[in-house]
């Protein structure tokens, strides 16, 4: 072994730690240059076999390159990772400006957005929701109702009748019915809830749509009085339109309520009709079997589309019912 040789491995060691293009080809010349087998290791481990002086100098000669092949190699090693890193950050570069193909997951229209939050608000307070069928007997949408064969509400303008017309079947013009067939199969003490989709032989205008919805609410219980109504409808206001809105009961007529009222809210600086509502009336209460020295009860019935109209500032009906979805995301997905 002589000095020259070890000089010459150094360099070569150099030679191919800094020709190296890639952190993989460095492990290569790593391996050549610095493995077991390189001849600066096989070196190292033949000076055992020298005679003590020649171990101490030849050992001093073979630290000194294996120190100087080690520093080439941690100085190749770091100029080539940084090199990678700065590939990585170029090539896997994320824009986060770009568009994406994204998937529509769907969501519900703002109706029944609306129709949930009022169930969900008297669920809290105790009520049950109850439903009745779309296509209703005439009997239960009128009859029972104290509507008169002659109540203008019965002509052919406001009413979808279903042939054969002798079936005395009906697309339901309110929520009402709903009452009559909880109050025939429930015992008072009754708390219900009615959403759900009410006809009319209305035109589709601003304010109109011939498939609207309703909420339907009734109460029948001992010592029921038109002051727990108004406590409700407040609450329920408040609820709907935020804490700062006022309801007023106007004197009104429906013939299933006695006293009947219209109920107007105070929003956004003027009055509006939000629905109908009263006592129900004694003999509605009466012609379902239940005892009107014991018990009385207040009803009361809303558009939710008005509900929502209101609430939103929506002022054309064509907005709700033509389902463009341009209108319907801005209300979110609300699933
Ligand atoms: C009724 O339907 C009564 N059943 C309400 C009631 C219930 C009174 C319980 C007393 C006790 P009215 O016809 O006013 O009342 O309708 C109630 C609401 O339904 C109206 O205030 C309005 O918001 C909505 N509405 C009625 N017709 C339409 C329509 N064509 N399009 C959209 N909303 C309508
Ligand atoms: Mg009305």
């Amino acid at each position: 072994m002589r000095q020259e040789d070890v000089s010459q491995w150094v360099k070569d060691a150099q030679a191919a730690f800094s020709a190296a293009t890639d952190l993989d080809s460095l492990k290569a010349a790593r391996l050549a240059h610095a493995g077991d087998k390189a001849p600066i290791s096989l070196a190292s481990r033949g000076l055992g076999s020298l005679s003590p002086d020649e171990k101490a100098s030849f050992g001093k000669i073979i630290g000194d390159a294996k120190a100087a092949i080690a520093q080439a190699l941690a100085t190749a090693t770091e100029k080539l990772e940084a090199e990678r890193d700065k590939k990585v950050l170029l090539e896997e570069v994320v824009d986060i400006t770009l568009p994406v193909n994204r998937r529509h997951r769907g969501g519900l229209h703002p109706i029944s957005i609306i129709k949930n939050e009022v169930s969900d608000f008297f669920i809290e307070h105790g009520y049950a929701v109850a439903e009745g069928p779309e296509l209703e007997s005439g009997w239960l949408n009128f009859d029972a109702l104290n509507i008169p064969a002659d109540h203008p509400a019965r002509t052919m303008q406001d009413t979808f009748f279903v042939e054969p017309v002798e079936s005395g079947m009906v697309l339901r013009t309110h929520t009402s019915p709903v009452q009559i067939r909880t109050m025939l199969t429930q015992t008072p003490p009754i708390y219900v809830i009615c959403p759900g989709r009410t006809f009319r032989a209305d035109e589709l205008d601003a304010t109109h749509s011939p498939v609207f919805h309703q909420v339907e609410g009734l109460v029948v219980d001992k010592g029921i009085t038109m002051a727990h109504l108004k406590g409700t409808l407040d609450n329920f206001a408040r609820h709907m339109f935020g804490p700062d809105v006022t309801t007023r009961l106007r004197p009104s007529f429906f013939p299933f309520t006695e006293p009947s009222a219209e109920v107007d809210i105070f929003f956004n600086n003027r009055w509006i009709e939000w629905g109908g509502c009263g006592m129900v009336n004694p003999k509605v209460l009466q012609s379902c079997g239940i005892d009107t020295d014991v018990y009385s009860g207040f009803a009361f019935g809303m558009g939710l589309e008005r509900t929502l109209m209101v609430r939103h500032g929506i002022t054309d009906m064509h907005d709700i019912v033509e389902g463009d979805l341009r209108f319907t995301r801005q209300f979110g997905v609300g699933l």
